[in-house]
């Protein structure tokens, strides 16, 4: 795995910092709220798991797992639920928790969907922002870092369901998704 890596983007002790900023955040901003975290799979179930752990209030978790890129590095702008929420959303302060927010065009399709179950709010919470990528205007309300525009891997982050496992995230040698 190690040896498909261009270079380390993000190592684990600063996305470490940036989980336990951004759950304190949360914790400070919901404190009197009705707090649900919507992991969207599989790329945030590691953000997801330091991510609630780093929150100090109470809050419910739920999954949505939803398909735009197949298995190439673009977006194909095709959105697709592959699972739904467990339970209703309706009264709940939702925030969607993303691994990487990059054309948008999954994102604005999540929001409009849960929009349309009555929550009492929806923030977007993504662990990485790719800001020069955007092909709808949508940004998160807690970023943990940006990161240019390039592939990455790593901490949940897949190309082609591998590398999710590695701890840190980096940047793909274009070589591994430009073989033929
Ligand atoms: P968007 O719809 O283009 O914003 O894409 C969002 C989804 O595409 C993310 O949740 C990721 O699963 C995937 N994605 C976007 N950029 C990358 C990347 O650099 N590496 C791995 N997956 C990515
Ligand atoms: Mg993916």
């Amino acid at each position: 795995m190690e040896q498909d890596i261009k270079k380390v983007l993000a190592s684990e002790e600063e996305i470490a910092q940036a989980v336990k900023r951004l759950g304190a955040q949360i914790s400070e901003d919901y404190k009197d709220k009705n707090l649900l975290l919507v992991s969207v799979l599989k790329g945030s179930v590691v953000f997801m798991a330091d991510l609630m752990r780093a929150i100090t209030i109470p809050c419910q978790i739920d999954f949505m797992s939803v398909s735009s890129y197949g298995s190439g590095v673009k977006t194909s702008g095709v959105v697709k639920i592959l699972l739904d929420l467990n339970n209703p959303v309706a009264g709940y302060d939702v925030v969607i928790v993303e691994d990487i927010l990059d054309s948008g065009l999954t994102l604005s399709y999540i929001i409009s969907n849960i929009q349309s179950r009555s929550p009492a709010s929806i923030k977007i919470c993504t662990l990485f922002d790719k800001p020069s990528c955007r092909q709808v205007p949508i940004e998160a309300d807690y970023v943990g870092m940006k990161v240019p525009d390039e592939f990455v891997v790593g901490y949940g982050l897949d190309y082609n369901e591998k590398y999710r496992n590695l701890p840190y995230v980096g940047v793909l040698k274009p070589e591994i998704y430009e073989k033929p």
